[in-house]
């Protein structure tokens, strides 16, 4: 399938089949395309958080306001970002990084100093917002992923973030939610697989200049 192809395909699904669980295969390929995902620096200040613990799930649905989604899917994300980026978080890259490209530490101090110097710029509130658009970024390649295998998901932010921390102890790791993530297969009941598309013409959304 094309991409524009698995794009109109997908669509934001409501409900799952129970009975149709994803395989851990097909998840973890998932898992990966969100590992591959760009972000800013190359920092990826966000995790995905699985969540199979049923009582957890239980209580993020009452989080979520009952959406069907999250006690259906096959797997039930929070996508949180890091609340406490620093010079610690810049070192542990440039540490990954002077492995992987298999160079001495000090051939990348003068980025390691100009991450540094740029992130000092934001206040602690502008970190988060930053650390959630590369979140969202990575949310996006996810989107795009599932529906190129035929995984159906739904992003959603009808939810209460505070409580959603609460009940994962995000606050004491540091961590934010931002997104409810799930994924499966569509339920054949589910009314929204064949509500047709709304979106902006290419005249409203494209603009040359
Ligand atoms: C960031 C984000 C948050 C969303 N939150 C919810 C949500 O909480 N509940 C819901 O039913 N749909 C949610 N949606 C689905 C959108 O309403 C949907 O993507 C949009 O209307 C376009 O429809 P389509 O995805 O089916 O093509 C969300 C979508 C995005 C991208």
């Amino acid at each position: 399938m094309s991409i524009v192809k698995s794009l109109e395909w997908r669509y934001a699904t409501k409900k799952y089949d129970t009975s149709k669980p994803l395989s851990e295969e097909q998840y973890e390929d998932l898992l990966t395309a969100v590992q591959l995902s760009p972000s800013s620096y190359g920092l990826q200040p966000y995790r995905f958080i699985t969540v199979s613990d049923p009582s957890k799930l239980e209580q993020i649905s009452k989080a979520a306001f009952g959406q069907p989604q999250v006690t259906t899917a096959s797997k039930v994300l929070v996508v949180a970002v890091e609340t406490n980026i620093n010079a610690e978080t810049v070192k542990k890259y440039i540490d990954k990084a002077a492995i992987a490209r298999n160079t001495e530490r000090k051939n990348l101090e003068a980025r390691e100093e100009f991450v540094n110097a740029r992130l000092a710029l934001l206040s602690p509130e502008q970190k988060i917002e930053w650390a959630e658009k590369q979140a969202f970024l990575a949310i996006g390649v996810l989107v795009s992923a599932a529906a190129e295998a035929g995984v159906d998901a739904s992003p959603m932010e009808g939810f209460n973030p505070q409580q959603v921390d609460e009940i994962l102890g995000l606050k004491e790791q540091n961590l934010k939610s931002t997104l409810l993530f799930a994924l499966g297969y569509r339920s054949v009941e589910d009314e929204f697989a064949t509500i047709p598309k709304v979106r902006k013409t290419k005249e409203e959304l494209f603009l040359t200049v």
